[in-house]
């Protein structure tokens, strides 16, 4: 019979008999897949295991944290933490077209993550033989069920890796569905914020501000998508509904009045959607004294937002993102 236990279990003894007294690495994304593989991989050897997690600055409040302080707390990880928030936001300066942004998030990455790879063999030689990913059953299909050591399909989360690694790849959950994964999560001990996190796209929200990206943005955002995730959660929808984009338009000013006087301020976007897989969506109907909330709330606390917008386009026409 199928149980989390026996998975666990199963999977524990592989990965100890495949990677020996060698070395592995894993980059962790902030993600459930990427988390839950290294948790496993840590059960199974523990301190053998390195994790990377690249801060890119474009995560939203709260998200680095949980990787630096939760999850290691609940796995006993060991973990390089890159702070690279600079770094990325000198490389998207005065850039607004959404696929320079992704080519330059996912370049950057890859620099920054190859760095710290190259550290980690630096201390320990040849033993760093194995990478970690966090690939699921739905991927192996899509992928043509092919495993092995050189071309990697570039993981969606992780945002790509290089192509000349030679490394032999660890994939403890390539038999498991998304919500098998987030049971074996669970069961590992790891943090609800993580196992039961939404999908969340790899540039983060560097493609949530429709605009140049810049640091002041950045904080305004993480603010209002905050209060929207607590309220939503608040309400009980942070699992029924699949994700629920919070976005800046920071090119776009309206006029409002507010206390005693006239202000020109940025509209926010809630963009909540339902759906199954994410190739299509439905804008979902959610509580009117839901939105409220969150639209009182963002106008009261978050400076220079003086608009709260709902967006009621399904996928097609509209993708989830707005870029
Ligand atoms: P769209 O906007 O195309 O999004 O309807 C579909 C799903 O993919 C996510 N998404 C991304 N994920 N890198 C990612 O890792 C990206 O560049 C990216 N763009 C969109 C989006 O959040 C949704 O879940």
């Amino acid at each position: 019979t199928w149980t989390t236990g026996n998975v666990i279990e199963e999977q524990v003894a592989l990965i100890r008999e495949q990677v020996g007294s060698k070395r592995a690495i894993c980059g962790l994304s902030g993600g459930v897949d990427s988390a839950v593989a290294a948790a496993l991989v840590q059960k199974a050897i523990g301190s053998q295991l390195t994790c990377v997690y690249v801060d890119h600055g474009l995560m939203r409040q709260g998200e680095t944290e949980q990787v630096e302080k939760d999850f290691v707390a609940a796995t006993g990880v060991q973990l390089k933490v890159v702070d690279a928030e600079k770094r990325f936001l000198d490389a998207l300066a005065g850039v607004s077209d959404p696929e320079q942004k992704r080519k330059i998030i996912g370049r950057e990455f890859i620099r920054v993550f190859e760095q710290a790879q190259a550290e980690i063999i630096a201390e320990g030689g040849e033993d760093v033989a194995f990478l970690v990913q966090g690939t699921l059953y739905p991927d192996v299909v899509e992928s043509g069920g092919g495993s092995g050591t050189a071309n990697i399909k570039s993981h969606h989360n992780v945002g790509g890796l290089p192509d000349d690694i030679e490394f032999e790849l660890v994939e403890p959950l390539r038999q498991l569905f998304k919500d098998e994964v987030r049971m074996v999560g669970a069961q590992l001990g790891l943090p609800d914020e993580i196992v039961q996190r939404q999908p969340f796209p790899g540039p983060g929200l560097g493609i949530r501000i429709v605009g140049e990206v810049t640091k002041e943005r950045l904080d305004l955002l993480r603010e209002a998508d905050a209060i929207a995730r607590e309220e939503l959660t608040a309400a009980g929808l942070d699992r029924s509904i699949w994700q629920c984009p919070v976005v800046l338009l920071a090119d776009v000013r309206s006029v409002g009045v507010q206390g005693d006087g006239r202000t020109y301020g940025h509209p926010i976007v809630l963009r909540p959607v339902s759906s199954e897989d994410a190739m299509t969506a439905d804008w979902t109907r959610m509580p009117y004294d839901v939105l409220a909330k969150i639209s009182t709330r963002i106008t009261n606390e978050v400076a220079d937002v003086n608009r709260v917008v709902l967006d009621v386009t399904s996928k097609p026409p509209g993708t989830i993102e707005w870029e």
